[in-house]
């Protein structure tokens, strides 16, 4: 006799009634309608990409390619393989000055840098929990609430997208758990000073929260921003922070689901537990192909994403508010508030013209804004931003 489950499935009344509360309470619409449009465009001109636009150095690809001829394909240690996690080691410590685990330290390869803030969130929150994290968001960052039991609280940082102290102070209640930063940003392209990251540090260890640093785009990092030639970054100032870095974006490998994340022993060995029942390991190939990407140059591509952040500014000067972006490859354009136009009704007509962007409405709990990625072609990115200046001149 077959049963429901094994004659392929339950009848879709029977199955929406057991999805679960948390489920429902994650509504997947405003980036899934825009991935939809996409679809149905005919040679459009995508600026919605989150991800750069030049391949896998070389060195990275033949040794993930090694590693599986190598039958280096089964499952690694939980906490990712020691030559990768001293590799890391020993460039955390040239860039933040973290010398190794020391007495209290640790860190822990994971199943990207999402693995990380996902298994970090799970550590950290039990209901009622908050965590701050800055609006407009990384989409993650706002249903980590949802899917751990705790509760997301926003930092407005409009209009020029800076997650300082004093904006973050006035959302820690006695229930925060954490302060979640991210710096470069996406969607902005904002990148918080030193000054401003130390005063990050100061208040969550005067609050006795944790600060969770997101750098997932730490590399690039632009000449306007950067200090003693590196991206600010509150570990720094603090060995108390949880920092997570990645691979994907920076190197493009975003597939190989690569990133880390390092901090007090106590909460990382928490995480360490979490990885062990869900992901179990980092892709075991992917570790390998990473381990030389600590020795390729980036400066080439972080001056062509510096120039095309300059054709950005240029475009739109004069016509709308743009908080200048210093790192990353995103901008985040208002609306000019003279076309009384949503961010999501500005993108539609953008996509009339076979421009793709993503509404502000995405990232944010306000609608003004549009995001443009500028990790593509400078050819496309021309052309694109003619027509979105055009839009904006000539409604
Ligand atoms: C700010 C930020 N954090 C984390 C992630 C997730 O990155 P990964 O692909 O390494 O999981 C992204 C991806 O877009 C991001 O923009």
């Amino acid at each position: 006799m077959t049963t429901a489950h094994t004659s392929g499935g339950l009848p879709g009344q029977l199955s929406h009634s057991l999805v679960s509360q948390r489920a429902r309470s994650i509504d997947a619409s405003g980036i899934r309608k825009v991935f939809d449009l996409a679809a149905k465009m005919k040679d459009p001109i995508n600026l919605s990409i989150g991800q750069p636009d030049f391949p896998v150095p070389q060195s990275m690809k033949d040794a993930a390619k090694a590693a599986i001829d190598a039958d280096r394909n089964a499952y690694t240690v939980t906490q990712g393989i020691p030559e990768l996690i001293d590799a890391c080691w020993k460039h955390l410590a040239k860039d933040v000055g973290w010398d190794g685990p020391g007495d209290h330290r640790s860190l822990i390869i994971t199943s990207g840098t999402s693995g990380s803030l996902v298994l970090a969130a799970m550590a950290l929150l039990d209901p009622g929990d908050e965590i701050v994290i800055p609006d407009p968001y990384f989409v993650m960052y706002a249903q980590l609430g949802k899917m751990t039991g705790g509760t997301v609280v926003c930092c407005d940082t409009y209009p020029d997208f800076r997650m300082t102290a004093e904006r973050v102070e006035r959302c820690i209640t006695p229930r925060t758990k954490a302060v979640l930063a991210c710096s470069p940003s996406n969607p902005c392209g904002t990148v918080l000073s030193g000054a401003e990251q130390r005063d990050l540090v100061d208040l969550c260890a005067r609050k006795g929260v944790l600060l969770i640093s997101d750098e997932i785009y730490d590399e690039f990092c632009f000449s306007d921003a950067r200090e003693d030639g590196r991206c600010p970054s509150p570990a720094r100032y603090s060995d108390q922070c949880l920092l997570i870095r990645g691979f994907g974006k920076t190197y493009g490998c975003t597939g190989w689901r690569m990133g880390y994340v390092a901090g007090p022993r106590a909460i990382v060995q928490e995480i360490a537990k979490f990885q062990q029942y869900t992901y179990v390991c980092a892709p075991s190939m992917a570790q390998w192909g990473v381990l030389p990407s600590f020795g390729v140059d980036l400066a080439p591509m972080v001056t062509e994403y510096e120039r095309r952040r300059q054709m950005v500014v240029d475009a739109f000067a004069g016509v709308t508010e743009l908080a200048r972006p210093s790192g990353a490859f995103y901008a985040f354009v208002k609306v000019p508030e003279r076309l009384g136009l949503t961010g999501h009704q500005f993108v539609e007509r953008a996509i009339d013209r076979r421009v793709l962007a993503i509404p502000g409405g995405v990232f944010s709990r306000r609608d003004t804004h549009f995001r443009l990625s500028f990790a593509t072609k400078p050819s496309v990115l021309a052309e694109g931003l003619g027509i979105l200046r055009d839009l904006m001149v000539t409604g």
